[in-house]
């Protein structure tokens, strides 16, 4: 079982425009409204990839109970603590090409639903073998709180897989507990590290890590890297991960999607192979189809067979 953790979750909301007009009123027929956050991405993906997921995280109010509805009706299994707010909205405009967001903060959470959350958090990790965290903590939350989260996954021999950015990431990977798993993109790992990352050569990659101690404790990093696939460390091992071209129509949580592929590789202990061409099968499939969080399985063996691993020897 795979435990998934969305301390943000929000319900999407997209506005398809032809124009944007500001100042003035904008009318829109075809409204969709889907359970979002980049853990519950995380969590569909699993879902539709046939493996046990569970969802847990924050949520409150009339959102939070439209964003378990919807959970329901995908047949996901959910134990989201209550908060007494209202969880939040993220609206996207989607407008001549462009793509404009309007992201509310959401709720700020009171210092005792922070600790009753960990209470749940611990309660339900005995059910499961792997954890992801996903995405921003909100408001009211400090940097350092899911160090507090892996430290109790760690102490019961749980893998954490962890996909966040900014400050957040760096408290929490420089911190005393150690996640299993980081997933940073290019510009992630390059404001991490304040170094710079060619896509084209895994010597850079091999260069960074070598450099910053904190990367190299981690048993499991991987840089995903859009088109360009991946490059990854695992353990004292470096590989290139190199992907097809293929027919983009929506990337956005692609990152989410190859989180789902690691979190079912490394729950499953599949070799290191089939993992990373699982989770670039993911994100390919997640960046041709246009909602978040989705991909087609009736296309995975296609795109799995085509994803190339080269293990990297240094000379
Ligand atoms: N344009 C693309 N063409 C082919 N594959 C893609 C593309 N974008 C993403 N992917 C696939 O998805 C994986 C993850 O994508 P990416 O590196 O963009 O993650 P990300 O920036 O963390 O995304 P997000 O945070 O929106 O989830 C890539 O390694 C690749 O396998
Ligand atoms: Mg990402």
């Amino acid at each position: 079982m795979i435990l998934t953790v969305t301390m943000n979750p929000s319900v999407d909301i997209s506005y398809p425009l032809e124009i944007l007009k500001i100042d003035s009123v904008n009318r829109v027929a075809n409204v969709r409204k889907v359970a979002g956050g980049k853990g519950l991405n995380v969590t569909k993906v699993i879902k539709l990839a046939n493996e046990e997921v569970i969802a847990t995280g924050l949520l409150g109010g009339n959102l939070g109970n439209f964003i378990i509805n919807q959970l329901d009706s995908m047949d996901i299994k959910h134990q989201f603590y209550t908060i007494p707010q209202e969880s939040r909205n993220c609206i996207a405009i989607l407008h001549e090409g462009y793509q404009t967001e309007i992201l509310e903060s959401g709720p700020t959470i009171s210092s005792a639903d922070q600790t009753h959350f960990i209470q749940h958090f611990s309660n339900l990790l005995d059910r499961a073998k792997t954890i992801t965290l996903s995405g921003s903590l909100p408001s009211g939350i400090n940097n350092d709180y899911y160090q507090k989260l892996i430290n109790l996954a760690n102490k019961k021999n749980k893998k954490v897989l962890l996909d966040c950015s900014g400050d957040c990431l760096k408290v929490t990977i420089t911190g005393a507990e150690i996640p299993y798993l980081i997933k940073p993109n290019k510009e992630e790992i390059e404001q991490l590290t304040g170094s710079e990352l060619d896509s084209n050569s895994i010597k850079s990659f091999v260069d960074i890590i070598e450099k910053h101690k904190f990367l190299n404790d981690i048993p499991w990093v991987i840089v995903s890297l859009g088109k360009d696939g991946a490059f990854a460390k695992i353990d004292d091992c470096y590989y290139t991960v190199a992907i097809p071209e293929i027919k983009v129509v929506n990337p956005v949580g692609s990152g989410d999607a190859t989180i789902a592929g690691l979190a079912i590789g490394i729950s499953t202990m599949d070799t290191h192979e089939n993992t990373l061409k699982r989770a670039m099968a993911f994100g390919m499939l997640n960046a041709m189809e246009a909602q978040t969080g989705c991909i087609n399985m009736t296309d995975y063996e296609h795109f799995f067979n085509q994803v190339k691993v080269y293990p990297y020897y240094a000379v």
